[in-house]
Order: C-alpha cells, then structure tokens, then sequence
C-alpha cells in the first residue's frame, strides 16, 4: 500500500480473503432482502429456479438472473423499492431522453453509505479534510452534484456547490475562492478551460491541484491534456445511479492505473454481452453489478452496458476496472466495423492543430452509412496546418480502425460546448424503412 494505513478506512485495510468473506455474508443477505421484498425478484428468481439460500460462494452468484434498464423502466416508478416510502429520504432519476426515466430511492443508511464511498474516493484522489472542493456536477435529480456534495462534505471539505453552467462564473469562483480539488465531468472541464483563456487567465496558475473526473468516457490522452494544461492531477471516477451514483469506483491518485471498485458494497461481474456468461479476470466485456448493503433498492447482477476489463488490487485490496472504453449504446457499427466515440477521442487529440473539441456526425451517403469526424481548429492554426489535421485524422482512423471516415476541421469555439455530460454522436441518418 502506498498510502499511509491511518488514512484508510477499516475495509479498505482488510486482506484478499477478509474481503472475499465479507462479501459473501453481504451477497447472501442482499440476495434474501431483494427477495423477500422485491415481487419483481421473486418472480425473476423462481422463473430461474433459484433461491438466495442457493448462493453459498460468490461464483453461485452467476446462477442469478440478470436485471436490465428495461425491468427497471417496467417497474416505474416505485416498484423496485424494497421498504416502505416512509423510510425512503431521497429520489434520483435519469434524465430520460432515451424513453421513461427511471427512479431510485435511498434510506437514510444508503445515503450515509454513499456518503462514505465518495469521500473514500475523494480520499483516493489526493483530496484531505480541509480542502476546499468546487463542485461542477449538475445539482438536482441528477446523482453527479449531491452526490459529490454530500461525499466531500462527508471527507471534511469545504464545499462550493457550483453545479454545473455559468461558465464565467466559475471561473471567477475559482478565481476568489481557491479551491484545490475540482469535481466536474471532464468535457466541462474542457469549457471551463475555453473560458480561462478567454479571460486572460493562466489555467495553469489555480489553486486546483486534483480534478476528479467522471459521469462519461474519458481517455488518457484526455487525462494528458487536462493535467497539462491546469498543472493537476486528474483522476477518474465511476458510477450509475442504477447502483448508488458516483462513487462506484475511483481511480488513486499515487498509481492512475485504472478504478478500484469499492467492492465491500458492490461486486462487479465483467460478462460477455451477448452470451452472457461471465468472463475470467482480464477479459473485455459488460459491467455487471449486485449491490451488497442498498436497503431501498437492491440491485441484482445489473447490467450497466458499459465495457471495460477487471484486473487484480495494486493501491487497494480492490479489483480495479479499466477505464471505461465506451457504453454499448455508443457503439458506432460502420460498414461492420465497430466503433467507439473514445477511439476518435485518442486520434484526435494527438492531432496536432487540433483542439480537444469533437463531433462524430453521422449520415447516410447513398445505401452506406458514412461519418464525419469534426473537429475543433486550435487557434493558432492556418490553412496548411488545417488541412494535414483532417488527412492525419482520416489515416489514424484507417490505419487504427479500419474503416474510411471524413474529417472535417471546423473553425475555433464552433462546436457546441458542454455542460455536463457531453453529446458526441450526431445522426443524421435516414431512417431506412
Ligand atoms: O453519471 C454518476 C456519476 C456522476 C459518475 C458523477 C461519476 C461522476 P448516470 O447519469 O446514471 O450516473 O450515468 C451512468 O455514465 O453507466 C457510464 O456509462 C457513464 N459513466 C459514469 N462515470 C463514468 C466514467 C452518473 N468515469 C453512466 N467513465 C454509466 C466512463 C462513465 N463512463
């Protein structure tokens, strides 16, 4: 271990098989709490033919059945509740652009536990009792603000509840306030830093010292550019409402080599997403969670519909998980090659002239498919220079993908600016009928 032992907490100090026993007592009472209060897991166990007395070593827990975002939509809102509402001290909701928004609930101990998980990833990060936290996540049924919130209140911070717009303004409190640690989805930090320059402010002269960055895909070339250009570290945190918001696992500041999974609360399973069946340690495929303490909303074998790898504890007990390649749902398949937008996002920031600003556009170009990468012009950059960007771009993605894609590099600030979680597939494409 790296860091001091005093500074962990009691579960983060256990061994490999303390860990593993804690867990299985966890699982077993999960498994029995979702089941005797839960009518949609009785019935999804019993169609299965199993019962939580069956899970007698973690790997029994394979036995279980999957739960999806559309069970969790059939059951909306309260219906995956495991008490009674009187018990229930607060709702989340996803936003719901993509069909009925799901809702999820939090005991007061849940809340307590989520608490203590964020300011244990906090603490993972670099951040100590003491420092003053600017929190950009949006405030509001969205987990990404409270949730950070109440974690670094929780740690000991000093926290400024920014929530997320007013660009300018954030850059001012940042200005007065001093903050050292920042919570903020990194394609906000990116607009955050558009408006440094704009006011005439070093990005690099801040009292930040750690950025800690999540709510979407981001890459190590994304992580390069950020510490370089605001002189931080910049860490990655994970997490999904559907399991407890952020906070699911985080990356330590001491190694960056991937999140520990703060698996004393929710055990991750990686399986192949179309069989499945779960895969050995090492091996790409989805995230999967159970919940091993929720109270109001247990959560069993859930399938995130992320991909990503698990692989052994360094800085923690903990497995860790890759940094997360992309969400199935994101998966571009042209002319039967797949693609994620976090592939464009490592060519591209290592095109030189280029900013960090990109699109992926999509349209139908006779019977085919096509794609358009649109990127940002640094300001700086002429004609020439613009025009080897886009070949370069067109290459790398030949070369490293294998499919044939435009590039188009579009002037300085054109492109939309995030506020939270950023958009980077636009389709246009004709709906075929
Ligand atoms: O985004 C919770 C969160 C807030 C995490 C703030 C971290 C920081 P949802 O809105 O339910 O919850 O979206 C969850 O976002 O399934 C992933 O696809 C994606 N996601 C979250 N964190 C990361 C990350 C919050 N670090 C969905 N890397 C998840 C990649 C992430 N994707």
């Amino acid at each position: 271990m790296t860091q001091a032992a005093d500074l962990l907490d009691p579960a983060e100090r256990l061994d490999l098989d303390g860990l593993r026993a804690l867990q299985l007592e966890r699982l077993r009472n999960s498994l029995r709490h979702a089941y005797e209060n839960v009518p949609f897991y009785r019935e999804s166990f019993d169609q299965a033919g199993v019962h939580p007395d069956d899970c007698r070593s973690l790997s029994d827990l394979s036995r279980f059945p999957f739960t999806t975002k559309a069970d969790l939509r059939a059951n909306y809102p309260y219906g995956m509740f495991a008490v009674p509402q009187e018990r229930i001290r607060r709702l989340h909701a996803s936003s719901g652009t993509t069909g009925r928004p799901t809702v999820v609930g939090y005991t007061e101990n849940d809340l307590s536990m989520w608490a203590d998980m964020v300011a244990r990833s906090l603490r993972a990060a670099g951040a100590r009792p003491g420092d003053i936290a600017h929190i950009a996540y949006g405030y509001g049924l969205f987990t990404g603000g409270l949730g950070a919130h109440y974690g670094a209140e929780r740690l000991g911070c000093t926290v400024i509840p920014a929530s997320g717009g007013m660009t300018s303004r954030q850059v001012t409190l940042i200005q007065d306030l001093k903050p050292s640690v920042i919570m903020v989805t990194p394609s906000y930090m990116l607009t955050l830093l558009d408006e440094f320059e704009r006011q005439g402010v070093d990005p690099r002269s801040t009292s930040l010292r750690v950025g800690v960055f999540g709510a979407e895909p981001w890459t190590q070339d994304m992580r390069r550019e950020i510490e370089e250009r605001f002189a931080i570290d910049a860490v990655d945190i994970y997490g999904l409402s559907e399991v407890i918001g952020p906070g699911v696992a985080q990356e330590c500041v001491e190694t960056k080599d991937g999140l520990h999974v703060w698996e004393d609360h929710f055990f991750p399973e990686v399986v192949d997403p179309i069989t499945g069946e779960v895969l050995p340690e090492g091996e790409q495929g989805e995230l999967v969670f159970t919940s091993l303490t929720k109270e109001a909303m247990p959560i069993v074998r859930y399938r995130t519909r992320d991909l990503t790898r698990l692989l052994p504890g360094t800085a923690r007990v903990f497995r860790r998980m890759e940094k997360v390649t992309g969400r199935s749902d994101d998966m571009v398949i042209l002319r039967g090659v797949n693609l994620f937008p976090t592939q464009i996002e490592e060519i591209v920031l290592r095109t030189p002239g280029v900013a960090p600003h990109f699109q992926l556009r999509l349209t139908t170009s006779g019977r085919m498919d096509a794609l358009t990468v649109r990127a940002e012009a640094r300001a700086d950059a002429d004609a020439a220079t613009r025009e080897a960007a886009a070949r370069s771009i067109v290459q790398a993605v030949k070369d490293g993908i294998g499919v044939s894609v435009e590039a188009e590099i579009v002037d300085p600030e054109s492109l939309e600016r995030s506020v939270g979680k950023i958009r980077r597939i636009v389709d246009l494409r004709e709906r075929r009928g």
